[in-house]
């Protein structure tokens, strides 16, 4: 007849449905204080022939119950993984998640570009501080105080005579200070206006250019603007060189570029002209020059200046200025 110990054994191991149970059973019959380890402690007191034999049913027996508990959880093991793999099924032929790689900013790959073709052409770098004095800003650059030339651009005034930077042309006056011709370099920076509609934003960038030396001439200007234009539109655009005034250049010329984005048709962003304005330009006034400390009529130079943002506009095709600004990263990741 099948030892009771046993029988009992068989019936609490069919009830087992978790590893927790079997640690419970396990510890009922074989643990520290278990039945079965109860029975082989008191072994030792019976007569010798009856220890032997009951000594070896028991070590049986133990030998019996480790073995079902190792076959039950390694069972309840086993349909623990196939529960939770239909649990957490993965599709593995479902598309990943996709990463994207940070890039420049189109504002910025402009910048690098102007940067590339004015270094080709022997124009080095030069910086001055968006937070300026009025006197560089304005008077420097034959703006008195209360000149109606003033009004030409919307400035934000930190106080009466400190401004943030309308353009980047102070830097022209800094740097003529401090050097003297021959001069060639281009300053590209950030600049602020209180504007803003489909072109104009309060912030934006330019470069300025300045090249100072004893025979610079407006034909030095119109080739090197030309050149330049064609360069980065990296094909014949249509340009026009259009009269127009600047204090501190005389004369004074804005250049235009058939719109890109209406094939010069006329759209919203060339206001139906079929032009747009990239740049102003002209030759460096005497009275600049007069500022800088420069001896009279001893030198002529070009100055220009231009729309960062603008270029880029026309050159990728974007008609609101303002979306460089909206930091939607779907318009950007399109760069
Ligand atoms: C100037 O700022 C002159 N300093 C340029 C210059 C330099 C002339 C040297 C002569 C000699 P203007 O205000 O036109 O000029 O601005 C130059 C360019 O900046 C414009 O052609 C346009 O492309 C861009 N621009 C002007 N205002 C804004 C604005 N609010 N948002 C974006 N771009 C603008």
């Amino acid at each position: 007849m099948e030892d009771p110990l046993k029988q009992q054994f068989l019936i609490d191991l069919n009830k087992i449905d978790s590893l927790q149970a079997l640690l419970n059973t396990k510890a009922k019959y074989i643990g520290k204080k278990g039945i079965l380890t109860e029975k082989i402690k008191i072994l030792g007191q019976l007569p010798q022939e009856e220890r032997k034999a009951q000594g070896k049913i028991l070590n049986e027996l133990k030998n019996f119950i480790e073995e079902q508990i190792k076959n039950k959880e390694s069972e309840l093991k086993q349909n623990q993984i196939r529960e939770s793999l239909t649990r957490d099924y993965i599709d593995i032929t479902f598309p990943g998640k996709d990463y994207y790689f940070g890039g420049s900013h189109p504002v910025n790959k402009t910048l690098l570009e102007i940067i590339d073709i004015f270094s080709e052409l022997g124009f080095t770098i030069e910086e001055g501080p968006e937070v300026e004095l009025d006197y560089y800003n304005f008077e420097a650059l034959n703006i008195p105080k209360n000149h109606p030339a003033r009004d030409m651009q919307d400035t934000f005034y930190v106080n009466e005579d400190v401004v943030l930077r309308t353009h980047t042309s102070p830097v022209q006056v800094r740097v003529m200070e401090k050097k003297k011709p021959p001069l060639r370099f281009i300053s590209p920076g950030k600049v602020y206006r209180c504007d803003s509609d489909v072109t104009h934003t309060p912030m934006f960038h330019q470069v300025e250019g300045l090249m100072v030396d004893e025979e610079v001439s407006f034909s030095h200007l119109k080739g090197m603007l030309i050149y330049f234009l064609q360069r980065f539109f990296g094909k014949k655009i249509p340009v026009r060189f259009r009269p127009s005034f600047f204090p501190f250049t005389e004369p004074s010329t804005e250049i235009d570029i058939g719109c890109i984005i209406c094939g010069a048709k006329g759209c919203r962003v060339c206001k139906g002209t079929g032009w747009l304005e990239v740049l102003g330009a002209g030759m460096v006034h005497p009275n600049v020059f007069k500022f800088a400390g420069y001896p009279d009529r001893k030198y002529t130079g070009f100055a220009f200046g231009m729309g960062v943002e603008r270029l880029t506009m026309l050159k990728y095709g974007i008609d609101d200025i303002r979306l460089f600004f909206d930091n939607d990263i779907r318009f950007l990741r399109q760069f």
